[in-house]
């Protein structure tokens, strides 16, 4: 009797410890990560969370229970994802959220992704990724990496890149777009990305439905992509850039983006928190808040900066003694177009009555002849009656 009752135990024991030490997510994952259902942002969802399980390889990933629909593995070591991640027989088509932030991710496969046709939000933040043809002299190029991702909304991207990434990193990322066919992507966060300048203007144009475009915190000094070609932009974050002033080319495209017929919404811009300089140049910007169709975002907060010093309201600033030099600089801008359209035209008259003079050339002579003779004849007899009268002297 008592050694039954001991044997029991210690199974009973063993049981419980089991189940308890295996997890919730079953005995192939460590008992950090939690299965179940959990409450993500205010809805009731299946949510696979392996947190800081402190993972090597994503080899978990297969045997995730089919019903999840949140998946979030964060903080684990994960240099280079490998093809599959998620196995080749499983169908998690529940799957809607993918969260694999802080992971170091340096490299993500061409064919990492399968079957996550479902997926709507990808978040790769923190990592350490290249996507570049030449780093490491490994090609860490796959442009199809983003492509079973078929009804992805929302891309995170924020600090995802290595911190020396390549000056190529927007054609590189063109590449991928246009490879990797995100119809109907809406958002794309970039932040906290080193960007000074994108070198291919087309970036973001086969993204047909952006809508919110967040490139804060990065060090953009000018709109140097073109974003008329976004016809469903309605929010451009560009908080925390490096803009001293606002190009007044930029501002134009933002109108030119704005007055599309075929736009759906307003969009609104967010330049706060940039190092403005208080100078006449930043009346360019001030202006055209005041007379622009496009929202700008906590417009009364922009402030600029005297001597890197105290912060003062743009909208606020006194322009007077701007105006008339920004009105000089213009006029001076239209009179020099002006002076060589005229140039160029005059320029074209006279080739043009060259030719005409040059192609009638006998016509001409012979019509000038006859005048000719009458008027050498004059010139001939008046020179004779001028030697012939005496000088009169009164
Ligand atoms: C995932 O797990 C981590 C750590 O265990 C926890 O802090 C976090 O809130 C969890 N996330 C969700 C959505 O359950
Ligand atoms: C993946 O990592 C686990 C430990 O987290 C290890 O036991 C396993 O062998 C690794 N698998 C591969 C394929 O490296
Ligand atoms: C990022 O990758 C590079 C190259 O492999 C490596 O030198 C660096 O330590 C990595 N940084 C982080 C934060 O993982």
């Amino acid at each position: 009797m008592y050694r039954i009752t001991t044997s029991t135990l210690v199974l009973a024991i063993i049981f419980i410890s089991t189940t308890v030490f295996a997890g919730t997510c079953g005995p192939k994952f460590p008992t950090e990560c939690i299965c179940g259902n959990e409450n993500y942002e205010s809805m009731i969802r299946y949510v696979v969370n392996c947190t800081n399980a402190g993972l090597q390889n994503t080899s978990v990933l297969e045997f995730m229970p089919p019903e999840v629909e949140i998946l979030i593995f964060t903080g684990n070591n994960i240099p280079q994802l490998p093809w599959n991640v998620f196995g080749t027989i499983n169908d998690y088509t529940s799957l809607t959220i993918v969260d694999m932030s802080n992971n170091h991710i340096r490299e993500i496969r061409g064919k990492t992704y399968h079957h996550v046709q479902n997926v709507k939000r990808l978040i790769l933040n923190h990592n350490n990724l290249s996507i570049s043809r030449d780093d490491d002299e490994v090609n860490h190029h796959h442009p199809r990496v983003f492509s079973n991702f078929m009804n992805l909304e929302a891309l995170h991207l924020t600090d995802a890149f290595d911190d020396n990434t390549s000056p190529h990193l927007s054609e590189d990322l063109h590449d991928i777009f246009v490879n990797s066919n995100l119809a109907k992507l809406q958002k794309l966060h970039l932040e906290q990305n080193e960007i000074s300048h994108f070198k291919d203007r087309k970036v973001f144009c086969d993204l047909p439905s952006l809508r919110d475009l967040h490139l804060g915190d990065n060090n953009l000094k000018e709109v140097n992509f073109d974003i008329k070609c976004l016809k469903n932009l309605r929010f451009l974050d560009l908080e925390r850039n490096k803009f001293e002033y606002v190009k007044a080319k930029d501002l134009i495209l933002m109108d030119e983006l704005e007055e599309r017929p075929d736009r759906t919404a307003n969009l609104i811009v967010d330049f706060n928190l940039n190092p403005f300089v208080c100078d006449c140049k930043i009346s360019v910007l001030h202006d055209w808040i005041q007379q622009t169709a496009v929202t700008v975002r906590n417009e009364e907060n922009l402030m600029c900066f005297r001597n890197h010093t105290k912060p003062e309201p743009i909208m606020k600033m006194q322009y007077g003694k701007c105006a008339s030099s920004k009105l000089r600089a213009s006029m001076t801008g239209h009179t020099m177009t002006l002076i060589f359209l005229l140039i160029v035209l005059s320029m074209i008259l006279i080739a043009l009555v060259a030719a005409l003079i040059y192609v009638s050339r006998d016509r001409i002579k012979y019509m000038i002849t006859p005048v000719f003779d009458t008027v050498s004849k004059k010139v001939h007899y008046t020179s004779i009656k001028d030697e012939d009268c005496p000088e009169v002297h009164v």
